[in-house]
């Protein structure tokens, strides 16, 4: 009886204490953030609120809401802004930036950082340095044969199920272009033949610590990683204990997500595995493993193993999602869009010849109104939507021209960015026409999807090698139309902006015939 009172004691004095510190830390406003309006009561107040509003999976809709009300500012969190006037792009993300990447990104880290998630400039700039030349459009131009490799398989798949070869089979091409980008950085980046569009699923090996093996499913691991992230990150210093409990009884949902996880965290490190012993044994791959391990000239950059793995995990992870969800957007923003769609393979059809079936990257990558559609899907739903947060530095940044103080969380999601009526009027329209010529070049600085900056993707020139070589190879072969007229997908946001799928029937054009058909390649 005296041990539940006492208890009962401690936890209300801990909630008492809890509340009125964050109270007393309002008001204190040491900062002065209390200029800024809150996104809703609890928010000034605590993390919460965003963790909450993230774990409804939209969190960038909401905020674009708010700022449409005509708040350029937001405190999302008693110490974290958010901002929509994409003239803030230079402050917080532009190359002259002092804003550095925020905490969020070392609490999640692993063993060793990664490019995507190293804080200290000095250490990114190294890393980037030893990848960029991974990384760089020669070596790109000489990785399209794989590119090219993965399109001739995935449209031998297409051809065993479309319309015209009496199949009528329906294709889920948001899961397609996922096996795509998978297949297709495995190989770029570890010369290694995953399959998934071989075999149309995305199950494989992982190892474990232990050595010991197991199967899973490559985007369910992934995605659970991610979609735990996105919320409890928020929890700061609280992140590892926080972890700890949600993987408890308390929490299925959590637990749930957590035991997924494990299958990705055996994927790449069987991934790395595997690569590392071809490597010692001696074979000589050209693939970004081999520039990680050495120079050109060959001398070993000795970095740690667990660097190494670290490295391979992001490769496999930010170069397959976020490509798969523009390639999968683009085409239904095509198929609701028929002009755009009748316009772009007219573009197509006169570049290519009338038998090419895997489209040369030479003949396609300046093809104005194919970037165009690209981009303009890419404005529309930034595969990487939500406000990548940075901390400002001890001394405090101007952002557009307000001071704010040293550690604060700042951000701005692209999703909202790309929103900004003045610099993209009818921002709900897909219209690549306002990429085009002079004006489309003017809008460049304002386009996010792949961030900007030191810190802006360094894979982007793979990305629209792929998107383009995949898209027009399509284009060219296929009709494409939405299995059910009037289909929308859902949308869910967690550190990327996943759609559910984009089930399709695809029909051979008059131009093929059944003699064409590619099979069993
Ligand atoms: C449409 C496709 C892609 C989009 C929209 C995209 C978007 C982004 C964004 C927004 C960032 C900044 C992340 C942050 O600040 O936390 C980023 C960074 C990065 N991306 Fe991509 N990305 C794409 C494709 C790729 C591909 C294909 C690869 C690898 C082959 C890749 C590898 C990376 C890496 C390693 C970074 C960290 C760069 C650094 O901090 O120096 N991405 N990407
Ligand atoms: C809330 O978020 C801020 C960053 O915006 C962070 O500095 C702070 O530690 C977080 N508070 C808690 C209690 O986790
Ligand atoms: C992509 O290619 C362009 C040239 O077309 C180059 O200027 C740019 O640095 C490349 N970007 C990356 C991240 O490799």
């Amino acid at each position: 009886m005296y041990g539940l009172l006492l208890g009962a004691a401690v936890l209300l004095s801990a909630v008492g204490w809890f509340v009125g510190y964050h109270v007393y830390d309002y008001f204190r406003d040491v900062k002065g953030l209390r200029r800024y309006p809150a996104m809703d009561a609890l928010a000034a107040f605590s993390n919460m609120s965003f963790m909450l509003l993230a774990q409804r999976g939209f969190r960038s809709k909401r905020l674009q809401d708010l700022h449409a009300e005509g708040n350029p500012v937001i405190r999302t969190g008693p110490n974290s802004l958010s901002y929509s006037d994409p003239r803030a792009i230079r402050d917080i993300y532009g190359h002259n930036t002092k804003c550095i990447k925020d905490e969020q990104y070392s609490i999640t880290a692993g063993s060793h950082f990664h490019l995507a998630d190293v804080v200290d400039k000095h250490e990114h700039a190294r890393k980037r340095k030893v990848l960029s030349s991974a990384y760089a459009l020669k070596n790109l131009e000489e990785w399209e044969f794989k590119v090219a490799d993965k399109t001739e398989r995935i449209i031998a798949q297409f051809d065993k199920r479309c319309t015209d070869a009496g199949h009528d089979e329906i294709v889920e091409y948001r899961s397609w272009t996922n096996f795509f980008s998978l297949d297709a950085i495995a190989d770029i980046g570890l010369s290694k033949r995953l399959g998934f569009i071989d075999n149309g699923h995305d199950r494989c090996l992982a190892l474990r610590p232990d050595g010991t093996t197991f199967e899973a499913n490559y985007r369910e691991s992934l995605y659970a990683n991610s979609k735990a992230q996105s919320v409890l990150a928020w929890t700061y210093r609280w992140y590892k204990p926080v972890v700890a409990l949600s993987k408890t009884f308390l929490s299925p949902y959590y637990s749930n997500l957590w035991k997924l996880n494990e299958g990705w965290d055996g994927i790449y490190l069987n991934l790395a595995t595997e690569r590392l012993q071809r490597y010692q044994a001696g074979e000589k791959l050209d693939d970004f493993f081999q520039t990680m391990m050495h120079d050109k000239n060959g001398v070993p950059h000795d970095l740690e193993w667990g660097e190494i793995v670290a490295e391979v995990s992001i490769m496999m992870n930010a170069g397959s999602t976020t490509t798969a969800i523009a390639m999968a957007n683009v085409m239904y923003q095509l198929l609701i869009n028929p002009k755009c769609m009748e316009r772009l393979r007219e573009e197509i059809d006169e570049a290519l010849a009338d038998d090419e079936v895997i489209a040369s990257y030479e003949k396609i990558k300046y093809l104005p109104y194919l970037r165009a559609c690209l981009d303009e899907s890419m404005r529309l739903f930034p595969p990487t939507s939500h406000g990548l947060p940075r901390a400002t530095p001890a001394e405090g940044a101007l952002i557009m021209g307000d001071y704010i103080p040293g550690g604060t969380t700042v951000a701005m999601s692209a999703y909202v960015a790309h929103r900004d009526t003045t610099i993209f009027p009818e921002p709900e329209t897909y219209n690549p026409d306002r990429w085009l010529g002079e004006a489309g070049k003017e809008l460049g600085p304002y386009f996010i999807a792949f961030s900007a900056g030191a810190r802006g993707c360094i894979g982007r020139n793979i990305s629209y090698l792929e998107q383009t070589v995949l898209l027009a190879s399509i284009l060219h072969r296929y009709d494409v139309e939405l299995a059910k007229p009037g289909f929308v997908p859902d949308r869910l946001e967690s550190f990327n902006l996943h759609l559910s799928e984009v089930p399709v029937r695809l029909r051979r054009r008059q131009r093929f015939s059944e003699k064409d058909v590619l099979v069993d390649i």
